[in-house]
């Protein structure tokens, strides 16, 4: 598994005023989002191209194009759902699939309520967004079940990560030969005894939706 801590001033900043306890939803909608799609660009670093050449006014010229099939990009509900917008500005012909993942806050283990996905997803690089990899327990629940349709590659978008989710994430995943990859703005210091990121920014969800 590989992770990425996206060193940008303008991340740093935006995710500054996201974590601040005065930021109101509005604001905190505007900035997630924002801040998706700065982290997108980095994400999709890998995302997979076919040349292609066209017609310029003047002469011909060789480019690319996003390969078939598309990308398929799965917000994590509720907290996901804050991100998708930011993601699909960068690639807007993504098609777009939805897991409904909570969070027992006694057991800290995750359970899926809703899934909503292609059945087949053989050969179908992901995009896996989720605001906050705390134990790792949602994340990892949510990547191998793209895996067990056939995904050839899963990235994650988080806003912020814990040190204990990724430890625990590149245990689940140490032996799989599908690539994983997380991308974060920030890795934190560590999880409370409630298991919240710490410092974090509060129940990302709550804070996006009351
Ligand atoms: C939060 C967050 C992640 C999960 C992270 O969601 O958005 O999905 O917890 O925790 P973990 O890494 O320890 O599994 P929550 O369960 O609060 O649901 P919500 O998005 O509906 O608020």
């Amino acid at each position: 598994m590989k992770t990425l801590v996206v060193d940008h001033p303008l991340v740093a900043h935006k995710l500054t005023t996201l974590r601040d306890v005065r930021t109101d939803s509005p604001t905190f909608r505007r900035l997630a989002d924002e801040l998706v799609t700065l982290l997108a660009y980095e994400a999709t670093r890998d995302v997979r191209v076919t040349e292609a050449t066209v017609d310029t006014p003047v002469a011909p010229a060789h480019g690319v194009r996003l390969a078939r099939p598309a990308p398929l990009v799965v917000p994590i509900l509720r907290a996901g759902l804050g991100m998708l917008d930011g993601m699909t500005r960068l690639l807007p012909t993504a098609e777009v699939g939805f897991l409904g993942m909570i969070r027992d806050e006694g057991t800290l283990k995750a359970q899926t309520y809703a899934t909503r996905l292609p059945e087949d997803l053989s050969g179908r690089q992901c995009y896996v967004l989720d605001p906050m990899l705390a134990t790792g327990g949602t994340l990892a629940a949510a990547i191998e079940l793209l895996f067990a349709r056939g995904a050839e590659d899963v990235t994650a978008i988080c806003l912020l990560a814990a040190p204990e989710g990724l430890a625990y994430m590149e245990k689940v995943f140490a032996g799989s030969e599908a690539p994983v990859r997380v991308v974060t703005a920030a890795l934190d210091e560590r999880l409370n005894e409630l298991g919240y990121i710490v410092p974090g920014l509060g129940d990302a969800g709550d804070r996006l939706y009351g």
